[in-house]
């Protein structure tokens, strides 16, 4: 049999085609001449599968898409102390372009908004042969898992007309926040904007930040776990600009969108969605895209809100075996967290006191949280005070060093069957 999610998206793109309200961008002379049918959608899994439908070949540029993996770079390099001196993170409410800072501090309110965008362009460390655009465009195509290129017709289209931005640029020259040429920053900026990408590229960037920083398909750590969590809260708050809170409510998806009709949109731990149709509203955002988000959302179960009952999972199975059944095996599953970890501490409560060896199976844990390794550790150290020898089988190595930290002698990193064997 054929999965059927691929029907499932050609029947969303085919729905929503009938929607032609919005206008192309036409602020950027080169964006109003663009086909305003072009039309696709991608969704991408945490392991890498990426499903796609329509014109998912037609490469488009990113412009504001671009904005929160500029800023992820510069957290992932300079981290979040040196960011936060420069850009805040309360959603502003005002449009994409609106000319203002913080109040009191001065500052962008966030790194969404245009001036915020600039300020971050500006954190990205760069070399003098490599510049700051570039280094976003290499990162970006690192994300992607494919070189992707500037589109330099777009960049110098929308140079001719950047006035408003330019203006940002002088604000923010003027109140200290830059503390470069500001026209250089600005170019630099509009170049960031112009990286082009298909609905497959982005749906494999958003698997990468759904996927805790880790690209799905080559395994590589490209981001640290603390740095997407800023990301994506970010993206939630402020990614939408002054629709934020229509979209929180009716899609509840940490979202990011660009006035060429692209939307990108995460959803931590399960997907990564991509749209593009390039005629847009009022705040900047796809038509087509929004309805497509929404419509996914609800017939998904997507919104984040929803939550899941992942502590119904945490236990596989529990048996005895060895000699005598001296042996208690707990095969756990899914993700460990804290409210996994507290009901695999209620279900070890229930072991009785005694010399049964506890083997606590992680091999089919996708997913360790620092405070489900606490409470596990926690856990074994109380088992071994009820007189029980304890064992973590670790097989595929879901422990860090750090999660270890004091508790080596309690891990083996051998298969279960194999340690079993000894006690047959
Ligand atoms: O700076 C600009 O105006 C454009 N390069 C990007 C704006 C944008 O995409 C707004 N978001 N939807």
């Amino acid at each position: 049999m054929k999965t059927p999610v691929p029907d499932y998206l050609k029947h969303v793109l085919t729905s929503c085609r009938d929607n032609e309200k919005g206008a192309l961008a036409d602020y950027i002379p080169e964006l109003a001449a663009v086909d305003p049918d072009k039309f696709a959608l991608a969704l991408s899994t945490v392991d890498g599968t990426i499903y796609s439908t329509g014109d998912d070949e037609v490469e488009f540029t990113m412009q504001s898409m671009s904005k929160p993996f500029a800023y992820a770079l510069a957290l992932q390099k300079v981290g979040l102390t040196k960011v936060m001196e420069k850009v805040g993170v309360e959603p502003s409410g005002e449009a994409f372009n609106q000319i203002s800072l913080e109040k009191d501090s001065n500052i962008p309110k966030n790194p969404m908004i245009n001036s915020g965008a600039i300020t971050t362009h500006s954190l990205i460390p760069y070399k003098r042969t490599v510049s700051r655009a570039e280094q976003l465009r290499r990162f970006l195509s690192g994300l992607a898992g494919r070189e992707l290129s500037f589109d330099t017709d777009v960049y110098t289209s929308e140079l001719k007309t950047a006035f408003r931005n330019r203006s940002l640029g002088y604000m923010l020259r003027t109140v200290g926040v830059l503390e470069e040429d500001p026209e250089a920053i600005v170019n630099g900026y509009i170049k960031q904007c112009s990286i082009k990408v298909t609905v497959k590229d982005l749906a494999m960037i958003a698997g990468v930040l759904a996927n805790g920083g880790i690209q799905p398909q080559t395994g590589k750590k490209l981001l640290d776990r603390s740095v997407v969590r800023q990301v994506l809260s970010v993206m939630l708050t402020c990614g939408m600009y002054d629709a934020a809170g229509d979209w929180l409510t009716t899609v509840g998806i940490p979202a990011k969108s660009g006035v060429a009709g692209g939307i990108i949109g995460v959803l931590p731990g399960q997907v990564g969605i991509a749209v593009f149709s390039p005629r847009i509203d009022e705040h900047g955002h796809s038509v087509r895209g929004v309805d497509i988000f929404e419509r996914m959302s609800r017939e998904m179960g997507l919104h984040l809100m929803e939550g899941t009952p992942s502590a119904q999972t945490i236990l596989q199975s529990r048996y005895l075996t060895g000699k005598r059944d001296h042996v208690v095996v707990y095969e756990l599953r899914g993700v460990l967290q804290f409210t996994e970890s507290e009901m695999l501490l209620r279900i070890l409560q229930d072991e009785p006191e005694g010399k049964k060896r506890i083997v606590l199976d992680l091999t089919n844990l996708t997913l360790i949280h620092n405070v489900g390794a606490r409470m596990l550790f926690e856990g074994v150290a109380r088992l071994k005070k009820d007189g029980h020898p304890v064992v973590v089988v670790d097989s595929e190595g879901i422990l860090s060093e750090a999660q270890m930290k004091g508790n080596k002698r309690v891990v083996v990193k051998e298969k279960l069957t194999k340690y079993l064997e000894k006690f047959q």
